[in-house]
């Protein structure tokens, strides 16, 4: 196969965003435009991938981390053609290069992979489109007699007849090399906007006698750009509809598709049901008739099968073993890993702990550096006390423990297998096993005493 160089274009400011984030780091899906569209380049597996980059410099440099990268600047941003002119020199001699926007976050590999495809041979190909209103665009100029493609003009630079077409040009072109460094040296800056067009290079392929093949995306929206909040946000509802559409197609139940948030990777099991006003962030793996209710948030989390997660629970780097119940209203900070059939309640926040088998917190608790064992129960307030001001410490509550209501447990402590805490102790010493140990004062009876009455004014 041909070798595949890919360029993106990125060094545009994108003044319209009205933002101090260069424009191509804003957020689509979870993660900045231009690493949306560096994963779908990366599916042709190309020789190299050149980045151009201008406005925010080391910012968009530092968001992209990936080390095979080839970085260009482009200080001044003259235009298209002028962007791909940087790239010449790190450009093969050989084989293609496909341009690509790093504002145009939706394009498809399938729509990619159709344009390498359809350019074998000397061509150059073009991906273009039908719009209702073609607005804002460069137009395809096709031949009236053959129908070739034989020129783009730019909306600033058409005649109202050219105005009038509606085969977009979506910026997307694959060009063989050869050309490129034969070609670009080559344009001029003389239209309206004093830019030098890449898409001059179009003529002068059909100068030199080179044939343009046009291919179209399955799906329009693939070639929508990125130039202000309206866009991102139309476009981040076309990601989430895609994302929601390829869910309910492997079986996943989506109470309103409309309504969920993926902003990284949802992997589902089969017969997961997932209620309205979800948001999945990084990575989530949700096994087999995993329940997650509304509006629940888990990021980096895999919950094992079974599991249930309550309305409104919070969830972040941790692991929720099977038929465990979370929530309503839980908050699961990192580090935490829930075993088989654990329930933690309501407004309960347990931080780096590990909680075993069967073991449960059902209200109002704080649990933090804390390991538990198997079917403890932990009462309704209980607290451990793991910050002295300056450390952490762990508190470890071994198997069968029965922790009474309100307790604190000031770490470092050890609450030895089978023991008991009477309700509203303070624990500051390892317990023993078995036996109950409490540390409230006796419960007294005053006679004769009176309540206090409001003074007469
Ligand atoms: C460009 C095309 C137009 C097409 C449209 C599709 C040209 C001359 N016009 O127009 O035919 O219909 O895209 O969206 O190519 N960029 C740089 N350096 C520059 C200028 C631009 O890196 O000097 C980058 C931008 O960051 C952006 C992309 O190139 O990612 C497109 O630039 P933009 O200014 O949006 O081009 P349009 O005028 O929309
Ligand atoms: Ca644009």
């Amino acid at each position: 196969m041909t070798k595949l160089n890919i360029v993106i274009l990125a060094a545009g400011m994108g003044k319209r965003m009205q933002s101090a984030l260069p424009k191509v780091l804003h957020h689509l899906g979870g993660k900045p435009l231009l690493a949306n569209v560096l994963e779908t380049a990366r599916t042709l597996f190309p020789e190299k991938i050149c980045m151009i980059y201008g406005h925010g410099g080391e910012r968009v440099l530092q968001a992209l981390p990936d080390s095979d990268l080839i970085w260009i600047e482009q200080a001044e941003q003259l235009g298209t053609g002028h962007a791909l002119m940087q790239a010449l020199p790190a450009l093969d001699k050989e084989g293609l290069t496909l341009v690509l926007f790093g504002d145009v976050p939706l394009i498809k590999k399938e729509t990619l992979r159709k344009l390498v495809n359809v350019v074998q041979g000397d061509r150059c190909a073009l991906l273009t489109a039908e719009l209702e209103n073609p607005y804002g665009y460069g137009r395809i100029i096709r031949a009236p007699d053959t129908g070739n493609v034989v020129s783009i003009v730019e909306e600033k630079d058409a005649n109202p007849e050219q105005k009038l077409i509606r085969e977009i040009n979506t910026g997307v072109m694959l060009i063989p090399n050869k050309y490129l460094h034969d070609w670009l040296p080559r344009l001029e800056n003389s239209n309206q906007q004093k830019e030098y067009y890449l898409t001059d290079i179009i003529a002068l392929a059909v100068n030199n006698g080179v044939d343009i093949v046009a291919a179209q995306p399955e799906n329009t929206w693939e070639i929508l750009g990125v130039n202000n909040k309206a866009h991102l946000a139309e476009l981040e509802r076309i990601y989430q509809n895609e994302y929601a559409k390829k869910l309910l197609e492997q079986g996943v139940t989506l109470a309103d598709p409309s309504r969920i948030d993926i902003r990284g990777q949802l992997i589902c099991g089969r017969d997961v049901e997932i209620d309205v006003n979800c948001v999945f962030e990084g990575q989530v793996v949700l096994g087999n008739n995993v329940t997650v209710k509304a509006n629940s948030i888990l990021k980096n989390v895999s919950v094992s099968a079974g599991a249930v997660i309550a309305p409104f629970s919070l969830i972040e780097d941790a692991e929720i073993g099977d038929n465990a119940q979370v929530g309503p209203y839980a908050r699961i900070r990192p580090g935490t890993r829930l075993g088989s059939n654990v329930r933690v309640g309501n407004f309960v926040e347990i931080k780096n702990s590990t909680i075993a088998n069967a073991s449960k917190v059902n209200h109002l608790s704080y649990i933090g550096d804390t390991q538990i064992g198997e079917n403890v129960n932990i009462g309704a307030g209980t607290i451990t006390c793991n910050y002295d001001g300056a450390n952490k410490h762990r508190t470890i509550i071994e198997d069968n423990v029965f922790i009474g209501s309100d307790t604190q447990l000031v770490a470092p402590v050890t609450i030895t297998e089978g023991a008991t805490i009477g309700a509203g102790s303070t624990i500051t010493r390892d317990t023993p096993s078995q036996k109950l140990t409490l540390s409230r004062a006796k419960q007294i009876s005053i006679d004769g005493w009176v309540r206090p009455v409001k003074n007469k004014k």
